[in-house]
């Protein structure tokens, strides 16, 4: 797998490893990072960001006795972000400022420490800022992701990633790797990061647009020991990830705050027809009925749309804001409606579509300034 003349790179090298419950791996993964690394790396070093709740570090701190080269764990009071925060966190101690690489793996075996030179001399060979070691380049594998579900959403979260971005994921076949070399000064704007769970590559992909980006393949092993710490709540994650690069800019959010909108009908006519059907006369039943589009809208938008704006506020607040605000709209446009028939001596119908649209963007920008901002 070595190629190239020993010591080829000469700049820094820091390895990055977000660690999780990992104590049965560190040991055989620093080992195999010691026979990998000195050889052909002048300088280099590993990070550890920890927010175990097991004796990883020690069990890290133990083994780098014997490393022949420096090891540093640094442990996280608050686990923000989960693995993407842990990444950022590591970026920033490692320092962007110098010249040199970053290269960002897992700590269970799944990736080759041996890939760990060969990724930076690629990187340095052809002038690359960003390179990743797919699964999905020919003479890569994904044998290690076990089971048929988790390949197909795999599958899927790469097709909906590179369709939101076909142009800055264009060279990447596979933006869901958590295997890569990046250059320190493309991840210098690191207050810029606000990766939320395991895609963090897309986030850099997306944020820190690298200016040329080149693959290696590589064969995605079985873990060493342990579990994968990856759960469905990883994939409400990683759409709410999603979804929050995509909607940057504000029309965009209020593009898909609309469509969301939209979706509430769903519940509130269900609602109707339950209640309503259980006998509720119909004025409480829309009453309620419209509570309950309201409820699913707000669920909808923490999920998906404001996921990384939600520490701003206890839960409790935003929702009560929020169906303020949803309920102060439907008060709002009666009179609306009224005063451009009214006055302006407009059609109903028009009245009603330039209230229906005006109160709507009036409740987006406040549903943003007052529930989802600081
Ligand atoms: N610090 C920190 N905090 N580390 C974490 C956390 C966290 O909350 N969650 C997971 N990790 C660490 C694990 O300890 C491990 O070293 C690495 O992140 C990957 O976690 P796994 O639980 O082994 O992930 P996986 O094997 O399911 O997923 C891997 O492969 C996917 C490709 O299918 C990751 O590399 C994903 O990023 C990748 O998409
Ligand atoms: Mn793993």
């Amino acid at each position: 797998m070595t190629t190239g003349a020993p010591r080829a790179v000469t700049e820094a090298v820091t390895v990055l490893v977000p660690t999780f419950n990992e104590a049965g791996n560190v040991g055989e993964l620093l080992r195999r990072l010691g026979a990998a690394l000195p050889a052909r790396l002048s300088s280099c070093e590993v990070v550890f960001v920890d927010d175990s709740t097991d004796d990883t570090a020690e069990a890290i701190r133990e083994a780098a006795r014997t490393c022949p080269y420096p090891v540093t764990v640094i442990r996280r009071r608050e686990p923000v972000g989960g693995l993407g925060g842990a990444v950022v966190e590591g970026i920033r101690a490692a320092g962007t400022r110098e010249p040199g690489w970053i290269v960002v793996m897992d700590a269970d075996l799944q990736h080759p420490p041996e890939l760990v030179p060969d990724l930076v001399e690629a990187g340095a060979r052809v002038g690359a800022d960003l390179v990743v070691a797919s699964r999905y380049r020919p003479g890569g594998s994904r044998a290690g992701l076990a089971g048929g579900r988790r390949v197909a959403v795999s599958r899927a979260a790469t097709w909906l990633a590179k369709g939101a971005f076909p142009r800055l994921l264009r060279g990447i076949s596979d933006p869901m790797s958590g295997f890569f070399a990046v250059r320190r000064e493309t991840v210098a704007t690191t207050e810029e990061l606000r990766p939320l769970g395991y895609k963090i590559l897309m986030e850099l992909a997306v944020r820190c647009r690298p200016a040329s980006v080149t693959e290696l393949p590589f064969a995605f092993q079985d873990r060493f020991s342990g579990e994968s710490k990856s759960s469905a709540r990883e994939g409400f994650r990683f759409l709410g990830h999603l979804t929050t690069l995509r909607t940057s800019a504000p029309w965009a959010r209020m593009l898909v705050f609309g469509l969301i909108g939209l979706t509430g009908f769903l519940p509130n006519l269900l609602g109707l027809h339950l209640l309503t059907g259980a006998g509720l006369h119909y004025v409480p039943a829309e009453i309620a009925a419209n509570q309950l589009g309201v409820l699913w809208n707000f669920l909808l938008i923490e999920v998906l749309l404001f996921r990384d704006r939600r520490r701003h506020r206890h839960w409790a607040d935003r929702v009560g804001r929020f169906a303020l605000l949803a309920n102060a709209d439907l008060l709002l446009r009666i009179p609306l409606i009224a005063l451009f028939v009214g006055v302006l001596h407009l059609e109903v119908l028009h009245a009603t579509v330039i209230a229906l649209l005006t109160t709507f963007v009036l409740r987006f920008a406040a549903t943003e300034a007052l529930v989802y901002l600081p």
